[in-house]
């Protein structure tokens, strides 16, 4: 496994991450299953948020943590908050209150980090850094970052923060690359030229900040996956040829692609499988060539210029 350094106070992060948002619906045994899976290979970074499951997926965790609290120091704890009830909600009350609701639930006494999950409109950044000087003050919080926002909303927030955002959390996979694509199109007049999220890849790697990708297999928002899919047949061909050259599965292949950006990436997973868990924390013991991440990009339907 290798890791980062998300922020200096809290321990190193592993690059693949395991996404905690489908665990609500399993059985307790399940999620113990889960957590000593990852350990064993060195993940020791969970991604949380308060509305997975309703506050299930935290209670579950939080209950596998109460039965032996000795877990809590092998990991790295991220949950977000900021979506509340059908509206997106930065006010102090909100995050100071859903913090205490998330500590509540997991079990623990601080998070390592926290993520405002999605761009609040109507945020006022002097607002929301009273907030994180709270948490941070009280101990409840060790770090901060952001997910689903662009490079101008991160710098309008972090001009008014006390604190260096240190992740943002962006949908990203071989079969959903707006990040990547108005990067190689620049100025093609081609549709994937359309600058989408504004040099947010660039804007990231500049400034050290971890990019976490959600949904690493999936097309479309929660359409499905592309592993195994036929719409997707040249992709899976290519991702078995190398599969085949590399040893492992095809989505441990996937799981590559992503983390060979240059940027400080991590990969958050949401496979509950034991075995799946084991074939991601392969993801990081191999490096894709340029030409074969190249391939790949191709072979999920894109072109260059
Ligand atoms: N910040 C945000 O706005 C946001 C939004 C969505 C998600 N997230 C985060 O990202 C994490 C991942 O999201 P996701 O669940 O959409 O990710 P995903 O890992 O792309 O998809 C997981 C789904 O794919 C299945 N799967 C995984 N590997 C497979 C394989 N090799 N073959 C067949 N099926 C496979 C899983 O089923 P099995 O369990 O059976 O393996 C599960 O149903 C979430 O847990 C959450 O932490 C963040």
């Amino acid at each position: 496994m290798k890791y980062i350094n998300l922020e200096y106070n809290i321990p190193e992060a592993s690059v693949i991450g395991i996404g905690c948002m489908r665990i609500g619906s399993k059985e307790k045994q399940d999620v113990e299953d889960i957590i000593h899976t990852a350990l064993d290979c060195g993940i020791n970074f969970f991604d949380h948020a308060d509305i997975y499951g309703g506050g299930n997926s935290e209670k579950l965790f939080g209950e596998v943590l109460k039965d032996d609290p000795s877990l809590r120091e092998k990991m790295v704890i991220q949950s977000k908050c900021g979506i509340n009830k059908g509206m997106y909600d930065f006010s102090k009350g909100h995050i100071i209150s859903s913090v205490e609701g998330i500590l509540e639930r997991l079990n623990i006494d601080y998070l390592d980090s926290l993520l405002l999950h999605r761009p609040d409109v109507l945020m006022d950044p002097k607002e929301v850094n009273e907030a994180f000087t709270e948490l941070y003050e009280s101990g409840k919080v060790r770090s901060f970052g952001v997910s689903n926002m662009n490079r101008f909303q991160m710098e309008l927030l972090q001009s008014d923060l006390s604190y260096t955002l240190t992740a943002n959390q962006l949908q990203l996979s071989l079969a959903h690359t707006p990040l990547i694509d108005e990067g190689i199109n620049v100025n093609t007049g081609w549709d994937k030229g359309i600058v989408r999220a504004s040099g947010t890849l660039e804007y990231l790697k500049q400034n050290n900040i971890t990019l976490q990708t959600w949904s690493p297999l999936q097309f479309g928002m929660f359409r499905g996956i592309f592993i195994e899919n036929e719409d997707y047949k040249e992709l899976n061909d290519r991702l078995q040829t190398l599969a085949d050259k590399y040893g492992v599965s095809k989505d441990t292949i996937a799981y590559n692609w992503l983390l060979r950006l240059p940027q400080k990436v991590q990969v958050i997973v949401c496979t509950t499988s034991p075995q799946r868990i084991e074939n991601a924390a392969k993801a990081a013991e191999i490096t894709l060539t340029a030409r074969e991440w190249y391939d790949l990009y191709k072979a999920a339907g894109n072109r260059l210029p």
